[in-house]
């Protein structure tokens, strides 16, 4: 062997990811809701991919049931029009026709034992002996919530939440209760059938490719967590911007509004991942356990003073871009008071953030899409600079983006090139290539798969997310009441109360 190859073989050992290959055992997944738009669009399309990756098991089938009357190609015929909307570039005929003929449907009535008999007791041994799936079987809700309650009291009943030798699980989705009140009602109809073990609670923005990282980022490299701390880090920004409005979803919103619909998941499991301490062991219980910690140790919102805390706001029409207001779309009340906009300031009460706010914005119809965690440092101590440079030196910004183009960006200062002495914002940058990533809902399917706990959300994390917000919820729709919610223009940057939230501590947001 000579030298070169010598040391090519050298760095490509070198750089070969450090990869854990996990092949899911067969099973089958019994979709609950098959007829609506998360399974068209999200759910089947996700499943297809994997299939055309390979990388489900080689025993699996999917069984489509809902309350439509449809037999199983007319099932077949609308996932492919959802597949070609949704990835047009990616329908090959014959992987599509190798894929559908492992899907299959049956009408049924949520409410009606016998129907669960019929549609799954007998219909789904014949298939699984067909498939060679090894009697395992995953039941994914994604029906409107209020059903949720009898599927699953329903599937226990019938003697399906479990099954001898084989195992079955329950995935459920988003949003989970309304209110404290309502998720422990979910939470104990839950666990009453299933075990917590059995239980999969979805956050799809677990499944990001960055917000997997921030641990492997914050835990797998010695180089940011000794400075990941009150003594190094001024505050911490969350966003998460979006410019779409709310589509068809009016009769969901208008009961919901951001603080439910982001908040409470998404923008809350940023926050824990961002400020947990370091897990012992990289499973899905210590992760959790940990995270758990930092919700604890959220202080909770002062309601007498909310707007040391909170600014609400709702996106107005533009007609320079001819986007309606929210009061305008259909289904939405002329004189709704729901917030589509929220700027939070949080404190965590423990010894690592004691005095670091952690600020968390997010709304419809803003200026750009953009979600990111951005950890602002310190300032340098002192400024031996100030004689010959005059003028403020940026501190650093490290910001994780979760969407669009996902990765790692390190704002430094840098001395501009040439004769002069002057220093530049300059920014290391990493990048993923789009093409190694697996969507949201690839991820959280295969993870579910493996059995891997990970990337859901357990019992306890959904009952702390709601005990914080349920009380500042209940105030803002009280003070929502009495006239105050700040407009905002659509395709702006949000309320202009949202800034000074930060001005008053003498800071201020990331652009857009
Ligand atoms: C969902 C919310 O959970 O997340 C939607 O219900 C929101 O209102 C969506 O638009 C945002 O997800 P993503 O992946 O597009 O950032």
């Amino acid at each position: 062997m000579d030298m070169n190859s010598r040391l090519e073989n050298i760095s490509a050992e070198q750089m070969a990811p450090v990869c854990r290959i996990v092949i899911p055992k067969s099973c089958c997944l019994v979709i609950f809701g098959a007829s609506g738009d998360l399974t068209r669009r999200k759910l089947i399309p996700a499943i297809y991919r994997l299939f055309r990756q390979r990388l489900l098991p080689r025993g699996f089938f999917v069984l489509g049931v809902a309350r439509s009357e449809m037999d199983s190609d007319r099932f077949r015929a609308l996932m492919s029009e959802g597949l070609r909307e949704a990835f047009p570039e990616e329908c090959d005929e014959t992987c599509w026709r190798d894929f559908s003929s492992r899907l299959h449907y049956r009408a049924i009535n949520y409410h009606d034992a016998a129907s669960y008999r019929t549609a799954l007791g007998e219909v789904l041994p014949t298939l699984e002996k067909a498939a060679d799936s090894g009697g395992n079987r995953i039941f994914y809700l994604a029906t409107p919530p209020g059903v949720y309650g009898d599927i699953i009291g329903t599937l226990h009943q019938s003697g399906l939440a479990s099954q001898a030798n084989s195992h079955v699980k329950l995935v459920v989705e988003k949003p989970f209760g309304h209110d404290l009140a309502s998720s422990r009602e979910l939470n104990a109809t839950l666990l009453d059938a299933f075990r917590e073990s059995q239980v999969y609670r979805i956050d799809h923005y677990l499944a990001k490719e960055t917000v997997q990282n921030i641990l492997m980022f914050r835990f797998a490299n010695s180089l940011f967590e000794p400075l990941w701390n009150r003594r190094y880090i001024d505050h911490v920004q969350i966003t998460a911007a979006e410019t779409i409005g709310i589509e068809r979803r009016a009769g969901y919103y208008e009961q919901a509004g951001v603080l439910r619909d982001m908040f409470q998941n998404h923008m809350f499991q940023l926050l824990s991942l961002t400020a947990l301490e370091p897990p012992s062991l990289f499973s899905a219980d210590r992760v959790r356990d940990e995270k758990a910690k930092v919700l604890h140790s959220i202080r909770p919102f002062p309601l007498e003073r909310l707007e040391e805390c909170v600014v609400t706001g709702q996106y107005a029409g533009s007609a320079a871009a001819g986007i309606k207001g929210y009061q305008d779309e259909s289904g939405v009340a002329v004189d709704s008071g729901v917030p589509t906009y929220a700027a939070l300031k949080v404190w965590i009460d423990n010894w690592r953030w004691n005095g670091v706010p952690f600020y968390l914005r997010s709304g419809k119809r803003l200026k750009r899409r953009t979600t990111e965690i951005a950890i602002h440092f310190r300032p340098v101590p002192h400024m031996m600079f100030s004689q010959t440079m005059g003028g403020r030196i940026e501190a650093n910004t490290l910001i994780l983006r979760v969407q669009p183009d996902e990765g790692i960006h390190l704002e430094i200062q840098a001395k501009n090139p040439g004769s002069r002495m002057c220093l530049m914002p300059v920014s290391l940058d990493f990048l993923y290539p789009r093409e190694v990533s697996l969507s949201a809902y690839e991820r959280v399917l295969l993870d579910c798969m493996e059995g891997d706990q990970m990337l859901f959300v357990r019992e306890d994390g959904v009952d702390l997310s709601w005990s914080l917000l349920t009380p500042l919820i209940q105030a803002l729709e009280d003070r929502a009441a009495s006239g105050v919610l700040f407009p905002y223009e659509a395709g702006s940057d949000g309320p202009a109360a949202a800034a000074a939230l930060l001005e008053r501590d003498g800071r201020c947001w990331r652009p857009l």
